[in-house]
């Protein structure tokens, strides 16, 4: 497994685990799937204090604590919504520092680690006051609660006010041939930011079994895509290779992205581990070929 390294020195693997849909009512698979990534080198785990309010984290935590001998892992988490755990509710986004630094103290407990690999804002947006947040994430750094942090968004006036005003080591986006708005991003990010990227299979669109998740997810199309428009494009990606998971992984790849994937079984963790195996070296002409089968979008709102 390829590792790529953060600016701050943190090795995060390629392949990393979403840990958002994991099937937290089945703690023995919830725990073979953390183990198998590991044996298969997956050792970068993402979550949110927001996943289950607050319990993905406690999961994921538990989960991970007994390899803590065996393998060297690192845990990505994201702050700034607050909730109301016991009700299951979402309050509101609240990117305040006190609100921040009160959050990094409860996911800590939760994840039961005493510093937090990558702690990334969970959102944004351009009217947040973006130095207080800014200065929140650098005091809990130089507290050593947090060893880098990055922010979670898809916004382009975010993204550049933080390229220019912060230390962020992280830009988390959903980004795969489809969904390739972030592509445009690319070019005006500083180059010591690593692009993780969520949503590489597009909830399934991009696997094997891309014929059903067309029909059952994407029956009305999707961004710009009319349904039609899903199932044509879908049938040109696997001209250019048929197994469209390693597809998607190696576009990543050419981009230098991590690949942040989701499963909610095991057995999705194996396919997903065997396309990543199988990650074709692609060539100028896949290149075109892929991106003449997709649409190339971006991102029209959140631009001033
Ligand atoms: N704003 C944010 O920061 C944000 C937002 C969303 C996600 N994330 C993070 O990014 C991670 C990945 O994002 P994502 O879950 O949206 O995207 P994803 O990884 O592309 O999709 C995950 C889902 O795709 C399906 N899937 C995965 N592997 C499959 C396979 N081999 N065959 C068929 N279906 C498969 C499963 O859907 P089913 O469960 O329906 O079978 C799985 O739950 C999340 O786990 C989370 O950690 C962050």
């Amino acid at each position: 497994m390829k590792n790529i390294q953060l600016k701050d020195g943190i090795n995060l693997s390629e392949l990393s685990l979403g840990c958002m849909n994991l099937p937290l009512g089945d703690s023995n698979e919830t725990k073979r799937i953390i183990g198998r990534a590991l044996e298969a080198g997956i050792t970068h785990f993402d979550t949110a204090d927001l996943y289950q309010f607050g319990e993905n984290e406690k999961a994921v935590g538990e989960a991970l604590e007994k390899f803590r001998g065996d393998y060297n892992f690192t845990i990505g988490t994201k702050a700034g919504n607050e909730f109301d755990a016991a009700r299951q509710e979402k309050i509101g986004w609240n990117p305040s520092a006190s609100h921040i630094k009160e959050a990094v103290k409860q996911s800590l407990s939760r994840l039961g680690v005493e510093e937090i690999d990558l702690y990334q804002l969970h959102g944004g947006t351009i009217e947040d006051n973006k130095d207080e947040t800014i200065g929140a994430f650098e005091d809990l750094k130089q507290e050593g609660l947090i060893r880098s942090y990055g922010i979670s968004s898809i916004r382009p006036n975010v993204i550049d006010y933080y390229m220019e005003h912060s230390s962020i080591s992280t830009l988390m986006m959903q980004f795969n041939p489809i969904d390739n708005r972030p592509l445009e991003i690319l070019d005006s990010l500083n180059s010591d930011v690593t692009v993780l990227a969520r949503g590489p299979v597009m909830k399934g669109l991009l696997s094997d079994n891309a014929d059903k998740v067309l029909e059952n997810k994407f029956a009305d199309g999707v961004l710009e895509y009319s349904h039609p428009e899903l199932h044509q494009t879908i049938r040109s990606l696997r001209e250019v290779h048929s197994d469209l998971t390693a597809l998607s992984y190696a576009f990543l790849h050419h981009h230098n992205a991590v690949v942040v994937n989701g499963v909610s079984s095991l057995s999705q963790l194996e396919s997903n581990i065997d396309s990543y195996n199988r990650m074709p070296e692609l060539s100028q002409d896949d290149l075109d070929k892929i991106m003449d089968a997709v649409k190339l979008m971006k991102y029209e709102a959140h631009r001033k």
